[in-house]
């Protein structure tokens, strides 16, 4: 095949990238986005503040301005993200205990009802855990709501959009020898003990000098697909671009029947977070097809 999209839906994959809606506009972005891509996250648009500006206020402009590019273009949408620390909006962080609770339940109601029967996977919790040794939870206003507020957003995504498969997604969770990992490991492990909803787990997979790919990472993949759960790789870039590393995740994800799919965080490495100087994306500031490009594509392809 000769799209990324093409060659992994060979064996049941897809590839997608994150999309920025102010870039819609721009024929060069969309011209490659529309043709390598079958799978779409929304760079911002469908985060919470964006989505729920101000409280109980929702808007979906942008977020379906991406959407309905997905949809016109044939490709299924991821959608990200309902509740994390980062990105809430000015009254959502001045909210504390019950009250925000309750913000975040009405919140996953109010995004997951827009998009009900639209959306592939959720990221319904995203980032909860923290960098370093401990292996335990992000300090952050929802964490100090109470250790159940995974679950809780878990169990009212489940309800209010039964069709989306539902994701724990985060990044440095990608080195199986690192506590972060064990912690989200544990967590995924405990809630298909308990019967709490989760069918996904999203290793964001931004990989850099201080996060180095690790060949390890297929046995993260295998041990959460182990527990029952689909393992979507979700946000990957690779500072430097390295053509080997790229074709190593793909390998890898390969290797694991329940590794369903990857995206891109982005098109060119000018859409990039990073910055273009990173050249961590698969096209180059000009839309040129890079190495890394090419290592992805021929491993999708079986070589
Ligand atoms: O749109 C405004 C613009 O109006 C304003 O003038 C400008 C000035 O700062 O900011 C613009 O918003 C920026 C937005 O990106 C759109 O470009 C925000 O400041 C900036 O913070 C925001 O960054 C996003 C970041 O998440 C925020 O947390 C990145 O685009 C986005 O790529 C990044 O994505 C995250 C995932 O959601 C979660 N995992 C990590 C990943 C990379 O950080």
């Amino acid at each position: 095949a000769s799209t990324l999209g093409a060659a992994a839906a060979q064996s049941g994959r897809y590839f997608g990238t994150a999309i920025a809606s102010g870039k819609l506009g721009d024929s060069a972005y969309t011209t490659i986005a529309a043709r390598e891509f079958d799978m779409v996250t929304a760079e911002n648009e469908m985060k919470i503040d964006a989505t729920e500006p101000n409280r109980g206020q929702f808007n979906f402009t942008a977020g379906d301005r991406v959407y309905n590019w997905a949809v016109q273009n044939g490709k299924r949408v991821r959608g990200h993200t309902l509740a994390w620390h980062n990105q809430q909006p000015g009254w959502m962080q001045q909210l504390s205990g019950s009250t925000l609770r309750q913000a975040m339940i009405n919140h996953i109601n109010g995004v997951m009802g827009h998009y009900k029967g639209k959306i592939y996977a959720w990221d319904v919790v995203n980032e909860a855990y923290a960098d370093g040794n401990s292996g335990g939870r992000r300090d952050s206003n929802l964490q100090r709501t109470g250790n159940d507020w995974i679950e809780v957003a878990f169990r009212t995504a489940r309800a209010a959009d039964p069709a989306a498969k539902l994701c724990y997604n985060d990044y440095n969770i990608d080195n199986w020898t690192w506590a972060k990992t064990q912690g989200v490991y544990n967590m995924v492990r405990d809630f298909k003990a308990r019967g709490v909803p989760i069918d996904c787990v999203g290793l964001q997979s931004h990989f850099n000098s201080n996060s180095p790919y690790n060949s390890n990472y297929r046995t993260t993949i295998q041990s959460f697909a182990a527990l029952g759960v689909d393992v979507q790789i979700t946000e990957l870039d690779i500072q430097g671009g390295s053509a080997t590393t790229y074709a190593n995740v793909v390998n890898d994800c390969l290797a694991v029947p329940r590794c369903t799919g990857i995206s891109v965080w982005g098109v060119r490495d000018t859409d990039s977070w990073l910055g273009s100087g990173a050249s961590a994306l698969l096209f180059d500031g000009n839309g040129n097809k890079k190495a890394a490009y090419t290592a992805v594509l021929n491993a999708l392809n079986g070589g």
